[in-house]
């Protein structure tokens, strides 16, 4: 039986369990002086001046960064395709962007000397009037690009607004979803130093090589001179995607002060200056035959956006291609305001869109007294109707089937208040969830040493997700050697480049390259043994040859076997390594990839003082392959329970007065914690995907978190009779 797919514990379980795991902030460097960022408190305008001068004499202070000292990077020349610079001024300037921008950076000898200087510090602004809130920021409203080349975004199919007038059912709704912060466990932070013109950091990120990339154009130096280590990452969640402006302003202060530099961000810097998700207004329009044919489908989002660089909450991706309606018409806008940049925040489009898509099903639903599953039965798709592609493989029939029996969904009475437990209101919800089944290409080696040992390297990233014990799982496999044999190494620029670990792609695209460097490795060996006279397998072809716990073996007589450490202490005991580069073909012109789900919430509600507690949740999704039943287990449940907290708690409260976030803190910023989740039973269903790449496998990283807002909104309505449309779902809207 193959390794690939057991509930492995983590390899690297003890180590983060003992404190033995090394974080960014925690590596040991000779000389580490410490930094820490003065932000503004303007949102738009200027620094007129900075006096440092009681900063500058205070005890350990080695510098004071500010515009007028920092190092002057070379203007990047911007060339299609190239990665951005890093996104915010560099203190090449005085502008200000937006209220929490770094304006300054103290390094000291301890971190206490550097906020000490850094509190002393006297900063005059000219403030200018800013762009805040929706109201102010949707007066000018700017179309991003399409989100790859050859595609559109907006989609039109059909005379969709004439469809929907004729329609005999409509649904005219708008929905809101709030500013969220990632809040990775982690605060992100970067330790730099420069050895000449070389560069070393140390970076909480979750795509080393895109800062490799972004430090070379911001410092002008080839990218084989930076080098970026991040062996450990206390989660990411797209937050960790980008080289914000504190890892460069890190690297900048060590070049200033001739030493090695740290910067760990604080909980509260990191509401603005390292990325949050858009707030969204979600116009949907639908129009539903009597028999609940979808006849048109309108889905128009604005989305906030920031002064620093353009980004566009993607929404109506998800529209395009789940129902296969008659008309079709969507549309992106970006509402730019004075507010730190927005960035990639988990299944970007998908968990906000999901939740207006969603919800609109279900009012449709209950506007047809329809079953919600029905409904969306009578609409599935049956291949990708963007597209016009089939879909290698679509489970999500079995899915919808799955997880309302496990749920027990036909013992529900659809009428709103119509169930209830004790003095509690009792709501059932379900929604769709989807995410694309994305991949990049990657590189990867593999070594087999004469002491039966291998070690498997990539570029890659594990941002608690699994990925040191699902690649050691891969890498066993293909190699025929034990797990504990086997050892995984990623986190380092000097290894094989890996692709960022964004958009669910670590498996699809890093798994494949360790198994093609793995199987290389053994394929040389088996070479190297059938050309061997002293082999008992001497003479025979390369595919007679089987691989199992370290012996090769003869298929055909199995009896006739060698251990791998034999013929390699026969041939000169050199180790046998292996390179390899896997991508992507031309697959995705002939099919479309996405994984399906079916999630199915229960709400409690106290009609007096209306708490909605979640006793349980039932998600069953169609992902392919899955590498290891536990950890892929737990990063399902764990985008459940941002689900939860996208649906009943997460909103940066920002104070449009001042384009400060007011809750930038743990305590004001809620998340869910153990005493507010119940029961999460996700399962996956058979999927044998054989066109998705060698390991079948489409990813999970994201597609937890779609749907569940819309399901718990829908469940709130069940239980209630009011419908939430803005997020979060909080017991004040429903009192
Ligand atoms: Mo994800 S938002 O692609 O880390």
């Amino acid at each position: 039986m193959s390794i690939i797919g057991q509930g492995l514990d983590r390899l690297d379980g003890r180590l983060k369990v003992t404190g033995a795991a090394r974080y960014t902030a925690e590596h040991p460097v000779p000389r580490l002086a410490q930094a820490v960022i003065v932000q503004s408190t303007i949102a738009s305008g200027a620094v007129l001046s900075i006096d440092d001068s009681v900063a500058r004499s205070l005890p350990g202070v080695l510098a004071v960064m500010t515009y007028m000292n920092a190092p002057r990077l070379p203007v990047p020349k911007q060339e299609a395709g190239a990665p951005p610079a890093a996104p915010t001024p560099l203190l090449q300037d005085a502008t200000i962007k937006y209220n929490g921008q770094p304006v300054a950076v103290v390094v000291a000898d301890t971190l206490e000397h550097a906020r000490h200087a850094a509190q002393s510090l006297r900063i005059r602004y000219a403030a200018k009037p800013a762009v805040l809130g929706m109201q102010a920021a949707k007066k000018s409203l700017k179309t991003p690009p399409p989100r790859r080349p050859g595609e559109k975004t907006d989609a039109i199919r059909g005379n969709a607004p004439g469809a929907f007038n004729r329609s005999a059912t409509r649904l005219d709704a708008m929905y809101t979803t709030p500013i969220e912060t990632h809040n990775a466990m982690e605060p992100h932070a970067t330790i730099a130093a420069w050895h000449g013109d070389e560069l070393t950091l140390y970076d909480s990120s979750q795509n080393i090589s895109g800062v490799q990339k972004t430090a070379a154009r911001t410092f002008g130096i080839e990218p084989s001179k930076v080098r970026v280590l991040c062996p450990f990452l206390g989660g990411g969640f797209g937050s960790k995607g980008s080289a914000w402006t504190h890892v460069m302003l890190t690297a900048m202060a060590a070049r200033l002060t001739g030493v090695p530099v740290k910067l760990a961000l604080e909980r509260t810097q990191m509401f603005g200056p390292v990325g949050s998700r858009p707030m969204t207004e979600q116009r949907m329009r639908l129009g539903a035959a009597r028999d609940g044919t979808l006849q048109a489908l309108m889905h128009d989002t604005v989305s906030s956006n920031s002064f620093v660089l353009d980004f566009s909450e993607p929404s109506t991706t998800i529209t395009k291609s789940l129902y296969m309606a008659q008309t079709l018409q969507t549309t992106q806008r970006m509402a730019t305001m004075n507010v730190g940049a927005h960035t990639y925040t988990r299944a970007p489009g998908e968990a906000s869109g999901s939740f207006a898509l969603e919800c609109a099903i279900d009012e449709m639903a209950y506007a047809l007294k329809m079953d919600p599953i029905a409904l969306r039965l009578r609409n599935y798709a049956e291949q990708d109707p963007e597209k016009q592609l089939p879909f290698s493989s679509k489970s999500l029939r079995e899915c919808y089937r799955v997880g309302a029996e496990k749920f027990g969904w036909s013992k529900r009475t659809p009428e709103p208040r119509s169930m209830r437990s004790g003095r509690m209101l009792v709501g059932w919800g379900m929604a769709t969830a989807t995410y694309p089944a994305n991949r990049d290409a990657a590189k990867a080696s593999a070594l087999i040493r004469a002491d039966g040992t291998a070690l498997v390297r990539c570029g890659t990233h594990d941002l608690g997700t699994g990925t040191y014990t699902i690649m050691t799982q891969i890498a066993a496999d293909a190699l025929g050697l034990p797990v504990n044999k086997v050892r995984f190494e990623l986190g380092d620029t000097l290894q094989p480049e890996s692709p960022g670990a964004g958009g669910s792609k670590t498996t699809a695209s890093v798994g494949p390259a360790v198994h093609a460097a793995a199987k290389a490795a053994r394929d040389k060996l088996i070479a190297m043994a059938v050309a061997d006279r002293g082999s008992p397998l001497a003479g025979l072809t390369a595919d007679a040859i089987d691989v199992q716990d370290g012996w090769l073996i003869d298929r055909q007589r199995p009896e006739r076997k060698e251990p791998m450490v034999s013929v390699i202490a026969r041939n000169g005991g050199a180790a046998i390594e292996a390179h390899s580069e896997a991508k992507p073909g031309d697959e995705k012109k002939q099919y479309s990839m996405h994984s399906f789900g079916a999630v199915f919430v229960e709400v409690h509600i106290d009609p007096d003082l209306g708490t909605i507690h979640v006793p349980r949740v039932v998600g069953v999704y169609g992902i392919g392959k899955l590498m290891n039943r536990k950890t892929g287990h737990s990063q399902l449940m764990g985008g459940v329970v941002w689900g939860l907290g996208m649906g009943l708690m997460e909103k940066t409260e920002m104070d449009w007065r001042t384009g400060r976030a007011v809750n930038g803190n743990l305590a004001d910023y809620h998340v869910p914690v153990n005493a507010d989740i119940g029961t999460i039973d996700v399962s996956v269903v058979e999927e044998d995907d054989p066109h998705i790449n060698v390991l079948g496998a489409k990813g999970i990283g994201e597609i937890g978190i779609v749907g569940v807002a819309a399901a718990l909104g829908n469940a709130v309505y069940h239980a209630t009779g009011k419908r939430v449309r803005d997020l979060p779902i909080t017991l004040d809207k429903l009192i």
